[in-house]
């Protein structure tokens, strides 16, 4: 089968290296891709190749998808999900794993998935939702500290903010609502919301029809240095299993939160099919979804790909053709687990240089149970240059979580360039066991 994804980020590079696995895939083109994707990792069977399109014009990518006689688009990033390439694709008879237009408004508007859980009564924060700055500063104005206010629409995980005080909170309401930072239309609404105070989990299942199948949960890095210090991210870092997570949260979050959201979406004439992420805070009260993706995690999906055995196009196909429930207890992960540390250019999240050179890479591609995924990153030459604010994330197995940790990080300091940054604590939190 010949195989698109479309986005060009380290989750991008991890997909077209395991679809490149299948011994069914012919070929795997990756649209834009980066400087990695196009490269061969270990097991890799199919031809790897970086398209250039840009994956948010739908007509050059249905017709890309007809002249290659594409089998299976696979869809990265949010963006193109909630603008509906979904819908774009199916209409034309291109399958494509992905949710619709319609249920990928459960990530695209955060006002939308409050509305949702509301109505199917999911543990979340509660939240206000304001359509004029004016209603927001008055609400502002009768709150306790600290809070957290966001952005209704996709900002790339920046339109998140914690404040502290209520000045910070008044000028999150400029930025996001006034000076509109992050887009009008994702700047129409704003949430106010009670900040949580547990720990972190990204749960991530593969959803179809009934069939809800949850992968190893894995826990995130948001805050862009050591301790969780500085301002949120896309993700730092990544472990997985997120040990933490006892079988019996683990069934709560399933009957709590995945089972009636996925119901809910169905009673509102928009099934669930794709990728179901929950960003959710284990508090003392509980498991509270902080926010819905659409689509898989990043860097979630480095390590999760890494330690994943079976064969992702076949499971893949069978979300799309409604056959998931054959793979019930039948998906096989690699038992050690995985760690991605993500390394970031000087000055991200806010503006950062490109253009450096990354030395190095060559020789952390000769150890075992290591891959460098790229992101921001792309050739010049016979070199690998610098492309964006998340450059890669070096992920490892290891036979326990300090072994894989110690291997993704001697193989971080294999790779040089300038300005490089990355947090030196992925793995190393210790989550306080919360009651429950
Ligand atoms: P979101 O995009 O809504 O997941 O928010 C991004 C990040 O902001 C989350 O991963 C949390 O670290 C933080 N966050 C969001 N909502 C809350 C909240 N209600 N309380 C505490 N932290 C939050
Ligand atoms: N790692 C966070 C995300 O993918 O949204």
């Amino acid at each position: 089968m010949r195989v698109l994804v479309l986005g060009k980020g380290g989750r991008e590079h991890a997909l077209a290296w395991k679809l490149s696995c299948s011994p069914r895939a012919k070929v795997v083109f990756v649209a834009p891709g980066n400087g990695g994707t196009d490269q061969p990792g270990p097991g890799s069977q199919a031809e790897l190749a970086n398209v250039n399109l840009d994956y948010m014009d739908f007509g050059s990518v249905v017709a890309f998808a007809k002249k290659e006689s594409i089998g299976l688009v696979v869809v990265g990033p949010e963006d193109p999900l909630a603008e509906g390439i979904v819908d774009a694709l199916q209409s034309e008879g291109i399958r494509v794993f992905g949710p619709a237009k319609a249920s990928a408004r459960l990530e695209g508007s955060k006002g939308f998935a409050k509305e949702v859980m509301r109505d199917a009564s999911i543990p979340t924060a509660e939240a206000k939702i304001c359509d004029h700055p004016d209603i927001a500063r008055a609400f502002i104005e009768t709150r306790e500290y600290p809070l957290v206010i966001k952005a209704d629409g996709l900002a790339a995980g920046k339109g998140v903010m914690v404040c502290s005080t209520k000045a910070e909170a008044m000028e999150a309401v400029e930025r996001i609502m006034v000076r509109e930072e992050f887009g009008r239309e994702v700047g129409r609404r704003v949430l106010v919301e009670r900040r949580l105070m547990g720990y972190e989990l990204s749960v991530l299942a593969l959803v179809s029809g009934r069939t809800i199948l949850r992968l190893p949960v894995c826990q995130d890095h948001k805050a862009v240095y050591n301790d969780d210090q500085g301002p949120n991210t896309g993700g730092m870092g990544v472990f997985c299993p997120a040990d933490i997570a006892s079988p019996q949260l683990l069934e709560r979050i399933d009957s709590d939160i995945l089972v009636p959201t996925v119901h809910e979406m169905k009673r509102r004439k928009c099934s669930f099919k794709g990728v179901l992420y929950a960003g959710i805070m284990i508090t003392n009260q509980g498991p509270r979804v902080l926010e819905f993706n659409v689509r898989l995690g990043d860097p979630e999906t480095q390590p999760l790909l890494m330690r994943l055995k079976t064969d992702l196009l076949d499971l893949f196909e069978a979300c799309v053709d409604e056959r998931l429930a054959e793979f019930e207890d039948k998906v096989v992960f690699d038992p050690r687990p995985a760690v991605a540390v993500v390394a970031t250019a000087k000055g991200y999240p806010g503006k950062y240089l490109k253009g450096d050179r990354i030395d190095g890479l060559e020789d952390v591609a000769k150890l075992d149970d290591v891959m460098v995924f790229h992101a921001g990153t792309k050739k010049e030459g016979d070199r690998i240059i610098t492309d964006g604010g998340r450059v890669f994330a070096v992920t490892a197995l290891g036979d326990d979580l300090n072994l894989a940790r110690r291997k993704a990080y001697d193989a971080m300091e294999e790779i040089r360039f300038i300005g490089m940054h990355y947090r030196r604590d992925i793995g190393a939190r210790k989550n306080q066991p919360v009651v429950q």
